[in-house]
């Protein structure tokens, strides 16, 4: 074959894989770096696996996570961190790096769904870091140091992609002398469905039941009716929560009061992240400082882009019409909120 088609050859393989990964508009913001990294975590033969809980005990790091989770290396050396997730957290690891890439901000490493042994989860490169953001007191100390649109974007970024787990071991930092970069890990969880007011903590849904027969298709989220529940045991908690809801999520949710709860479109949406610390203070993600090209990018959101960044998670339950327009909803919270803070200032 001549050299040519060859080329060509490898400029379509290349081409249909990555269409198959990611579609137009978050491929153009796409570094060719990302690109080439996402196709090797795709298809580079494995090397070595190791649990990754082993690793942080040779690092000498704190192990604080709950997931099956293994280092892996490829045959050309690099390292990908692999997760078995259900409910769609893997896909969702995946849709939060494409979100990253549009918005050009936080940095998340790439990530990919690959089947490992049998095993379905989300695959993204390892970034080996000089700093455990897990040891308590720590991480206030060293994001001061942090740039403060990093810290704002960070923020913003949560907020709109729906990350209500706000405390530092979803980060991981490596801090040079004065300069602090900050990598967001661990996204599954904005798969829950929620309903949240900025600068409030969120309700998520937990038990969905037909027989609550609510009937408020057409109102908005009541808010205002959040009843909270005062010396809660795992027998009332069932009560408000239908009782297949396992007693492990029952016993979890007692461990993080206070809890607030609300009935709404035939489910039991739950606010149980008062106890949250956050990473500076403000326990969830909240700001009053906007770098202006965040919002101008923020701006740029659509529906059409929320579902190309969503793609890997079609067919899943978490993946609906209301769940995709929430994002949008709470972009459009955060651009009337800079909007106000604008405005006053220049008053
Ligand atoms: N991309 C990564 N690079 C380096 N270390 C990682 C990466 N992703 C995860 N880890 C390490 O693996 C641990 C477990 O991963 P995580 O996604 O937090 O699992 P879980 O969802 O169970 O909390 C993290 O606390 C971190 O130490
Ligand atoms: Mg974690």
């Amino acid at each position: 074959m001549k050299r040519s088609s060859l080329h060509v050859l490898h400029y379509l393989s290349t081409a249909i894989i990555w269409a198959s990964v990611y579609m137009i508009a978050v491929e153009e913001r796409m570094g060719n770096e990302d690109f080439i990294i996402c196709q090797r975590l795709l298809t580079e033969n494995i090397v070595d696996i190791k649990d990754m809980r082993d690793v942080l005990k040779m690092q000498n790091r704190i192990v604080r996570f709950s997931h099956p989770v293994s280092l892996i290396t490829l045959e050309s050396g690099i390292q990908g961190v692999f997760k078995h997730v259900s409910n769609g957290e893997d896909a969702c690891e995946v849709a939060a790096f494409k979100a990253a890439k549009f918005l050009g901000f936080p940095y998340v490493p790439p990530t990919v769904l690959r089947t490992i042994n049998g095993t379905r989860g989300s695959f993204q490169l390892y970034i080996p870091t000089n700093f455990d953001p897990a040891h308590r007191g720590n991480i206030a100390l060293v994001l001061k140091k942090a740039h403060p649109d990093d810290i704002a974007n960070l923020k913003i970024f949560y907020f709109v992609i729906g990350q209500w787990d706000t405390e530092a071991h979803n980060l991981l930092i490596n801090r040079h002398n004065d300069s602090v970069k900050i990598i967001v890990i661990d996204n599954g969880c904005i798969c829950s469905h929620k309903h949240v007011k900025y600068g409030e903590y969120p309700f998520l849904k937990l038990s969905a039941d037909e027989s609550l027969n609510t009937q408020d298709w057409n109102l908005p989220f009541p808010f205002e009716r959040a009843k909270t529940l005062i010396s809660p045991t795992q027998e009332s908690l069932k009560d408000i929560l239908g009782s297949s809801v396992p007693d492990g999520l029952c016993k979890w949710l007692l461990a993080m009061q206070p809890l607030k709860y609300v009935v709404y479109h035939n489910a039991c949406w739950v606010s149980f992240t008062g106890h949250l610390k956050g990473i500076d203070g403000h326990p969830f993600a909240y700001t009053t400082y906007y770098p202006e090209k965040t919002i101008e990018q923020l701006k740029k959101l659509n529906l059409e882009i929320i579902k190309e960044i969503f793609s890997d998670s079609v067919g899943l339950e978490f993946l609906t019409e209301e769940f995709l327009t929430s994002i949008l909803e709470r972009r459009d919270q955060i651009v009337a909120h800079y909007n106000l803070f604008k405005s006053r200032s220049a008053t």
